[in-house]
């Protein structure tokens, strides 16, 4: 150990032993566990500690003394500054090994779950190019995403500017340049989110400003600095984690196909955002016997209801996004689904409703935030046979699943490790359970 001559920080050699939650590597030294981002288990590295906790700490890698075998070049020139991915320099065989290692350990730890069911993997059949969705970060004519904590001074996470990002479609980075120009000539923008259909050639764009920018000016920017596949372009403004809708130019939603199914998606409907594995992620949900009445709660634009409901008696949705559910009414129409209905509730509501049922599967794919006490409670009264849980969060995951398995009604049966987000630390899973009737707390 020495200090680092600048600022007197505590500088160590480690060896990075795995890595854990965040994507970060986790190293000793003196007993004490250090986590240092973008290592790779098995290397010995030089960090410099950045925080000191009583049982652990946070380091920045300074250099990499051994490299592991799985370290490889990361593609962005931003990689490690740029807050978006955490493994570019991890071969892509081992973003899976890895990310399967650690939703097992949130499984374990968090969840407490002792028999941890079969776990199949599905990677993302290209590692870059693959998401259709983005929230650029715009400060007159700079756009980029937030700085990483580990580089940012004093707290403050600044803006990257960035001219590509690889792990976008082709498409999407087209729109970089065009943005940074907008952005230009209306300084008070700060944001900008932009869905893109691969499947129609279309993208929309959000721009998020405190002022609205009239319908007029909308138009203009459409015709002026947009190429003709940008359908349609609103006016935003933020109120906390929402968008208020200001002003519209041009269409409001796009189409997306996957799985044999026609999708309409409105520029506020969630759309899953690695388009390359949109039909194994429907095959997955989609049983393959014939299903009787079942729930699809966070159904959004009825991405899985519908394809669900060729298999079902009756599958009915529900999602707190109005715009969702007209588009999911929408596309059981366009797909011949007359066995669907979807309403406006949150999955405790919904499911209230159907206490009188027998009901065969409940479907959850919530926000990262997971599940809340109200849904699971009704869900306890409920008892569906199967609950499908869908995850992009294995930590409330791990918590919800215990509560669920606390009960001894339900076999955690089977889970899929599905990398929607290579590159970054994020971890999607589809996870089935089964009733038993069996109580084991009884
Ligand atoms: C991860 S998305 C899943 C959407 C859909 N299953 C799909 O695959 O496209 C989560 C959805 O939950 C909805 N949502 C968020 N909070 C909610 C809540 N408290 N109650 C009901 N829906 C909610 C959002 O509007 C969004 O459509």
């Amino acid at each position: 150990m020495f200090k680092d001559k600048k600022d007197n920080s505590k500088v160590i050699e480690l060896k990075i032993d795995k890595l854990v939650a965040g994507g970060k590597g986790l190293g000793r030294y003196k007993n004490k566990v250090y986590f240092v981002k973008y290592t790779a288990p098995s290397e010995i590295v030089r960090v410099k500690v950045l925080k000191e906790k009583r049982d652990f700490g946070e380091a920045k890698l300074l250099d990499v003394i051994i490299p592991s075998s799985q370290r490889t070049e990361p593609l962005c020139p931003h990689f490690g500054v740029c807050g978006g991915c955490q493994l570019q320099h991890l071969e892509y065989s081992a973003h899976l090994q890895w990310k399967v290692e650690i939703f097992k350990e949130q499984l374990a730890r968090i969840g407490r779950i002792k028999e941890i069911p079969p776990i199949e993997v599905v990677g993302s059949p290209q590692p870059y190019g693959y998401r259709i969705r983005v929230g650029f970060h715009l400060q007159g004519g700079r756009l980029g995403f937030v700085e990483d904590e580990t580089v940012a001074q004093e707290g403050e996470r600044k803006l990257v500017d960035i001219d590509t990002c690889p792990v976008l479609h082709p498409k999407l980075n087209e729109l970089i340049p065009i943005l940074k120009k907008v952005s230009a000539n209306f300084k008070d923008l700060n944001e900008a989110q932009v869905t893109y259909s691969p499947s129609r050639n279309e993208a929309l764009v959000k721009l998020i400003s405190e002022k609205r920018i009239s319908k007029e000016e909308l138009k203009k920017i459409k015709e002026e600095f947009m190429p003709p596949w940008v359908v349609g372009i609103g006016s935003y403004r933020r109120v906390g984690r929402e968008l208020i809708r200001l002003d519209f130019a041009g269409r409001d939603y796009t189409f997306i196909n996957a799985g044999g199914f026609t999708y309409r998606v409105t520029a506020e409907s969630f759309v899953q955002n690695n388009y390359l594995l949109w039909e194994e992620f429907i095959k997955l949900v989609t049983p393959q016997e014939k299903r009787g009445y079942s729930l699809d709660t966070f159904c959004g634009i009825g991405f899985f209801t519908i394809p669900f409901s060729k298999r079902a008696f009756f599958v009915e949705g529900s999602d707190m996004n109005n715009f969702a559910i007209a588009d999911a009414e929408y596309n059981a129409r366009i797909n011949n689904s007359p066995n669907t209905l979807f309403t406006r509730a949150t999955p405790s509501m919904h499911m209230k409703k159907h206490l009188d049922k027998e009901i065969d599967t409940v479907i959850f794919d919530p926000p990262r935030s997971g599940l809340d006490k109200k849904d699971l409670q009704v869900l306890k009264e409920l008892k569906p046979d199967r609950i499908i849980y869908v995850s992009c969060n294995p930590s409330t995951l791990a918590r919800d699943l215990s509560k669920i398995l606390s009960w001894g009604d339900y076999l955690y049966e089977k889970a899929y490790v599905l990398d929607l987000f290579p590159q970054t630390a994020h971890i999607e899973s589809v996870n089935f359970l089964k009733k038993t009737g069996e109580k084991e707390n009884d």
